[in-house]
C-alpha cells in the first residue's frame, strides 16, 4: 500500500516536473505586432488591455477552452476598448492548454510589448488582441517553424566548398529540429545563395503548418525534420579522376600528334583571347574610373558642409603621410594623424589603397552619406580630396581611439558608468539614423571597432563605408553580404537583405560585449559559442549578472546593467519580428519601459539536465 502510494506520489511530481518545464519554454511562433501608434504605459488602452487580457484565461477555462471579449460591455462610452480572443488547440492535454491559457497574456505582452494589436500562436494556444472588434473571417497567413535554422543551414551551404550543410535546433518543447541545404557544386557562391534562399522564402508558404519537409530541384535542395537526419559527407574526389581526359587507353601515335598540335594551337588561342580581355578590361577600368571620380566630384560639391581639399594641403598636414603620423591600418587603407593650419584644427585622414573597388565604392557611400548627416554622436566628416586615383577622407580628430581598444586594454579600464553612457550615446545615434533622419539610414557595419571616443570619452560612431540610405516604409535593402563576423545578423545573410532588424542585431552585440566584457565569440571549456547564447543561457537559468565583466569588481549600478544586458538579448532574438526597435531600446535603456521578459530560450544541453535544474 505503502509503495503504491509512493509511486504514485512519484508519478505526479514527475508529471508536474514536465509540466513546469513545458511551461517554460511556452515560445511563440512568428508573432504579429502592430507597431504603429503603440500605447504608453498609463494610458487607458494600456489599462483596458491590461484588464482584458487578465480575464480572458479564466473565461476561456470556464468556456471550454475558447473566449471571445472585450475590455467593456459598452463600446459606445468607451473609444479605447479593446477586444481579444483565446483558444486552445486540441492536440494538446488538459494540462497544457490549461497552463497555455495562463501564461499567454504574461508571455504577449513580453513579445509585443507596447502593440495595439498583436496575435501569437503558441504550440497549445493561439491569443490575439486588437482595438477594434475581432473580425471574423479566415487569416490565410502560414506561420513557419524552422525559418531560422534553415537560413543559417542555406548560409553555411553557400559558404562551404562542398555547396551543403546540415544542422540542428531545439524545436518547441523537448524535440530536436534537424535539417540540411544543399546545393550542386558546378554553382559558385553567389548562385548558390540565389536557389538555397529562394527556397528559403517559400517553405513558409509550403510547409507553414508542417513539422518537416522537403524542396529539392535541380541545383538545390532544403530538408527538415523532427528527426536525425542521416547525412554522408561525400568522399574527395580521387587523383585519377581529375587527371583523366577522356582518351582511350590505346591512342595510336597519330592520334597522339594530332591531340597535340590541336591542344598546342589551342593553347595559343586561349592565351591571346586573354591577353585581349586583360587589356580591355584596364581600359575600361580606367575609363569608369574617370566616370566615377566626376560623377563624385559633381554630386559632393553641391551638398553643403564637407570640402575638398587639395592633395598638398593633406601631404603637409601629415608630414607626406610619414609612419609617425599613422594612427592605424584598417580594411581599405590607413588612417594618419594631421593638422591643418588654416583651420587650426587636428584631423584624422583616411587614405583608401588605390586598386581597391569596394575601397572606392565604400569612399563614395561615406561621402555621400555621412556628409548628409549631423549628430553628436556621429564622427564628423570635415571634408574629402580624390584626384589621380587617390581618395582620401578627413575627419575630426578622435583622441581616444575607438571602444574596442579600450574594453580590452589591460591597465585602462572603462568604469560602468562610462559605459553605460557610452551605451546611450551609440543607442542615441542610431535613433538619429534609423528614425530621426529623413531617410533611414543603415548603417550595417555596428561594432565596437567603428564606435570612436573623443577627448572627453563622448562616443562617436563612424566608419558609413558600407552605410545604405533606404525609405522609412521600406526599412530594408537587398545587397551582398557586408559586416563583420560575429555582429552580422544571421538572418541578414541568407536573405540578402540588410535592415534596421539587422543593424540591432549588432548594436545588441555590442551592448552584451560592453557590459561583458568579452568579444562575441566565446570560449567557455573548449567550447566556441556566440556571447549571445553564452548570456541568454544564463538569462535562462535565472543569473544574467554572473554575465557581467569581471574586471567591473562589481562596481556597477544593478538596475542599470541588467537593463543593458537585457535590452541586448532582445535586440539579438532569433526572430527579426521579436527584436526591440532602436526607439524600444532606448526606452528600456533610459528607465522609461519596464524591462522586457524576454521567453527563455532551451538550454543548449539535453532535456534531463533541464528538468534538474528547474528542480
Ligand atoms: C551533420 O552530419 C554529419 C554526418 O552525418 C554529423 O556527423 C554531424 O553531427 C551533423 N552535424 C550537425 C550539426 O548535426
Ligand atoms: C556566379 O555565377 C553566375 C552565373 O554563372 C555569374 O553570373 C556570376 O557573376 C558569378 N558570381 C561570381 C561572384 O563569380
Ligand atoms: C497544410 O498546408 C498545406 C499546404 O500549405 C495544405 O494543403 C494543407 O491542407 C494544410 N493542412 C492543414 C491541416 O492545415
Amino acid at each position: 500500500m505503502a509503495s503504491r502510494l509512493l509511486l504514485l506520489v512519484a508519478v505526479v511530481a514527475m508529471h508536474m516536473q514536465l509540466y513546469a518545464v513545458d511551461a517554460k519554454t511556452l515560445r511563440p511562433w512568428p508573432p504579429d505586432c502592430s507597431t504603429t501608434n503603440g500605447y504608453t504605459g498609463n494610458s487607458q488602452y494600456k489599462k483596458n488591455l491590461d484588464q482584458l487580457l487578465a480575464t480572458l484565461p479564466a473565461a476561456a477555462a470556464e468556456n471550454g477552452w475558447f473566449y471571445e471579449g472585450s475590455s467593456s460591455s459598452s463600446p459606445a462610452s468607451d473609444p479605447d476598448q479593446m477586444f481579444g480572443l483565446i483558444m486552445c488547440y486540441a492536440d494538446r492535454d488538459a494540462a497544457e492548454c490549461l497552463d497555455c491559457l495562463s501564461q499567454a497574456s504574461a508571455a504577449i505582452t513580453a513579445v509585443c510589448p507596447g502593440s495595439r494589436s498583436a496575435r501569437v500562436v503558441y504550440n497549445p494556444c493561439v491569443l490575439q488582441y486588437s482595438d477594434a472588434s475581432i473580425r471574423h473571417e479566415a487569416d490565410l497567413t502560414v506561420l513557419i517553424c524552422c525559418l531560422r535554422l534553415m537560413s543559417e543551414l542555406a548560409a553555411a551551404a553557400t559558404a562551404s566548398p562542398l555547396r551543403l550543410a546540415n544542422g540542428s535546433t531545439p524545436y518547441l518543447g523537448s524535440e530536436e529540429m534537424y535539417g540540411l541545404a544543399q546545393c550542386t557544386r558546378d554553382l559558385n557562391g553567389s548562385e548558390c545563395a540565389r536557389c538555397v534562399s529562394d527556397y528559403v522564402g517559400q517553405l513558409g508558404s509550403r510547409f507553414g503548418n508542417k513539422t518537416g519537409g522537403v524542396i529539392k530541384g535541380y541545383s538545390c535542395y532544403l530538408r527538415f525534420q523532427v528527426a536525425p537526419l542521416a547525412v554522408t559527407l561525400p568522399p574527395a574526389p580521387s587523383q585519377s579522376l581529375l587527371l583523366a581526359t577522356g582518351g582511350s587507353s590505346s591512342s595510336s601515335k597519330i592520334g597522339m600528334v594530332v591531340g597535340v598540335s590541336i591542344g598546342s594551337v589551342l593553347i595559343l588561342v586561349v592565351l591571346g583571347l586573354c591577353m585581349c580581355f586583360l587589356l580591355w578590361r584596364r581600359r575600361r577600368k580606367q575609363a569608369e574610373l574617370h566616370e566615377e571620380t566626376r560623377a563624385m566630384e559633381d554630386e559632393f560639391e553641391k551638398g553643403l558642409g564637407p570640402k575638398q581639399f587639395q592633395y598638398v594641403e593633406l601631404a603637409i598636414a601629415t608630414d607626406n603621410f610619414s609612419e609617425t603620423h599613422k594612427l592605424g591600418e584598417g580594411g581599405f587603407g590607413s588612417v594618419y594623424r594631421g593638422f591643418l593650419k588654416d583651420m587650426n584644427l587636428h584631423v584624422a585622414i583616411k587614405r583608401v589603397s588605390k586598386g581597391s573597388r569596394q575601397g572606392r565604392k565604400e569612399y563614395a557611400s561615406e561621402v555621400r552619406i555621412i556628409s548628409r548627416l549631423r549628430h553628436r554622436n556621429l564622427v564628423l566628416l570635415i571634408g574629402w580630396c580624390h584626384g589621380d586615383g587617390k581618395l582620401l577622407l578627413v575627419y575630426e580628430l578622435m583622441p581616444n581611439g575607438s571602444l574596442d581598444k579600450h574594453l580590452y586594454s589591460v591597465d585602462n579600464r572603462l568604469s560602468w558608468s562610462l559605459r553605460h553612457k557610452i551605451v546611450l550615446e551609440i543607442a542615441s545615434a542610431i535613433l538619429y539614423l534609423h528614425e530621426e533622419w529623413e531617410q533611414c539610414v543603415l548603417h550595417r557595419d555596428i561594432k565596437p571597432s567603428n564606435v570612436m571616443l573623443d577627448a572627453s570619452f563622448n562616443a562617436k560612431l563612424g566608419d558609413f563605408g558600407l552605410a545604405r540610405l533606404v525609405d522609412h516604409a521600406r526599412r530594408s535593402h537587398t545587397t551582398v553580404l557586408a559586416g563583420t563576423f560575429g555582429y552580422m545578423d544571421p538572418e541578414c545573410g541568407v536573405r540578402g537583405m540588410a535592415s534596421v532588424q539587422s543593424d540591432i542585431y549588432s548594436f545588441g552585440v555590442v551592448l552584451l560585449e560592453i557590459a561583458c566584457g568579452r568579444s562575441p565569440i566565446v570560449v567557455l571549456d573548449d567550447d566556441v559559442i556566440h556571447l549571445v547564447c553564452h548570456v541568454s543561457d544564463l538569462h535562462s537559468q535565472g543569473r544574467v549578472l554572473d554575465a557581467v565583466d569581471p574586471r567591473l569588481n562589481g562596481e556597477f549600478d544593478a538596475q542599470e546593467m541588467k537593463r543593458v544586458i537585457m535590452a541586448g538579448l532582445w535586440c539579438t532574438q532569433d526572430d527579426q519580428g521579436m527584436r526591440a526597435s532602436i526607439r524600444q531600446v532606448v526606452s528600456v535603456l533610459r528607465l522609461e519601459l519596464p524591462l522586457p521578459s524576454l521567453a527563455k530560450r532551451p538550454l543548449n544541453t539535453d532535456p534531463s539536465s533541464i528538468e534538474t535544474n528547474n528542480v
